[in-house]
């Protein structure tokens, strides 16, 4: 059957299947570095392109091209590239859209590494990136120069879960001639399509939500251009070395199989800790944009299905009062990354966005005592209680 006639649930068990030789239900997992030709005539052959065949993984694998065909169908993209980790995707896209002299315009919030990186690592080549508040459309299309090659932007955003106009912001872009990426890690192709939306390369780290169950680190980059993926696999990723292991390919395959159970469950148990917050003395301010006085909220509706399954929010007090919250937790971890069965909960200033300057983070929509939760597949009433544990501790 054709991708067009199936469901997202459907094509994230099936799409791109292939019948194995033994008839296994399951890929086979080709752990293999390299692939053997029988004589020098079959390699002449292979490496003219007359005879198609893999050859060397980081080139391509039977294992990751399923996961990447899989992808591209969940993501209404025609083809799409692994990457070792999401960061590996986003540096290589940004790079495959740059060079020295030119600029991208970005977000203001964004995650640490991909601030760290475009505003620590890419200024050492010449490429200089400006962050902008990119809800301001105004103000993206004033900051747009000559040198200006890519709008950059995260939404949700990690950690204030903002809210950003994709097909807005994609018609602005395609009048400067300028592409488009969007990183759907929060949201999800579930919740959220950007390619469909307008824009032109989605990146995930496939680490969170697309494997699921917090044992792999991996990352892809899908667009509807078959031409650029071509030039981003062997361009970007193949020179740069960024290759997923065959291994979590097959991983993030099995993951994809329950992703839309799992984003159902992640946005109930959000809605629920949530309706649990907004009621507590104790709380003052919830970032989550399924609440109606969220400033996103409109427009989240409009532009996905769902709001996903991360909440932050910030305590009466200072970050002391946060720091304690968390120490009170027993069944919710301290770690960073989101996405698995087990609920996490991290002090994104302290942690994942270190990388900020300190005076800065209200302008990126957070504070030194937010706090993140990424909520898991536990039961919801078993999560409220250790929640309400901890806030007791800190009364
Ligand atoms: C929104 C977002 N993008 C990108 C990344 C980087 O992905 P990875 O850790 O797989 O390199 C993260 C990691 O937390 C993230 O939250």
């Amino acid at each position: 059957m054709e991708n067009k006639d199936l469901h997202f649930d459907t094509l994230a068990i099936h799409a791109a299947e292939k019948t194995d030789q033994n008839q296994a239900l399951n890929p086979p997992i080709y752990m293999t570095s390299t692939f053997t030709f029988t004589d020098l005539q079959q390699a002449d052959d292979t490496f003219s392109f007359k005879r198609k065949a893999f050859v060397y993984t980081r080139g391509g694998n039977p294992t990751i091209n399923l996961f990447e065909a899989r992808m591209a169908a969940l993501e209404s993209g025609v083809d799409s590239v692994a990457f070792a980790s999401g960061m590996a995707a986003i540096t290589s896209v940004l790079l495959s859209f740059v060079k020295n002299g030119d600029e991208i315009l970005a977000h203001r919030n964004l995650y640490g590494s991909t601030f760290g990186a475009t505003a620590h690592l890419f200024p050492n080549y010449g490429i200089i990136t400006r962050y902008v508040n990119m809800s301001d459309l105004k103000q993206v299309e004033k900051s747009i120069t000559p040198k200006t090659k890519v709008l950059y932007l995260e939404t949700p955003t990690n950690p204030s879960l903002e809210i950003i106009d994709i097909a807005e912001l994609s018609k602005i872009a395609r009048n400067y001639g300028i592409k488009v990426v969007v990183d759907n890690t929060f949201a999800t192709p579930y919740f959220q399509k950007p390619l469909e939306l307008g824009a032109d390369v989605v990146v995930h780290s496939a680490t969170k939500y697309i494997s699921g169950h917090g044992d792999v680190v991996a990352g892809v980059a899908i667009s509807k251009d078959q031409e650029y993926i071509h030039r981003l696999k062997f361009g970007y990723m193949c020179e740069l070395g960024g290759v997923l292991s065959p291994f979590n390919a097959w991983l993030l395959l099995r993951g994809l199989k329950t992703l839309s159970l799992r984003m159902k469950r992640h946005e109930e148990n959000a809605m629920a800790i949530v309706r649990y917050l907004k009621n507590h003395p104790l709380v003052e301010k919830i970032m989550y944009p399924g609440l109606e006085e969220h400033p996103g909220h409109e427009l989240a509706r409009k532009q996905m299905t769902g709001f996903g399954g991360i909440v932050s929010f910030e305590l009466k007090g200072d970050v002391e009062t946060a720091k304690a919250f968390v120490r009170n937790l027993k069944l919710i971890k301290l770690a960073v990354s989101l996405g698995d069965a087990e609920t996490l909960v991290e002090v994104p200033a302290l942690m994942t966005h270190r990388d900020y300057p300190e005076e800065k983070l209200h302008e990126f929509g957070f504070s030194r005592k937010t706090v993140r939760i990424s909520t898991g597949l536990e039961h919801p009433d078993d999560l409220i209680e250790d929640i309400e544990r901890a806030l007791k501790g800190v009364e």
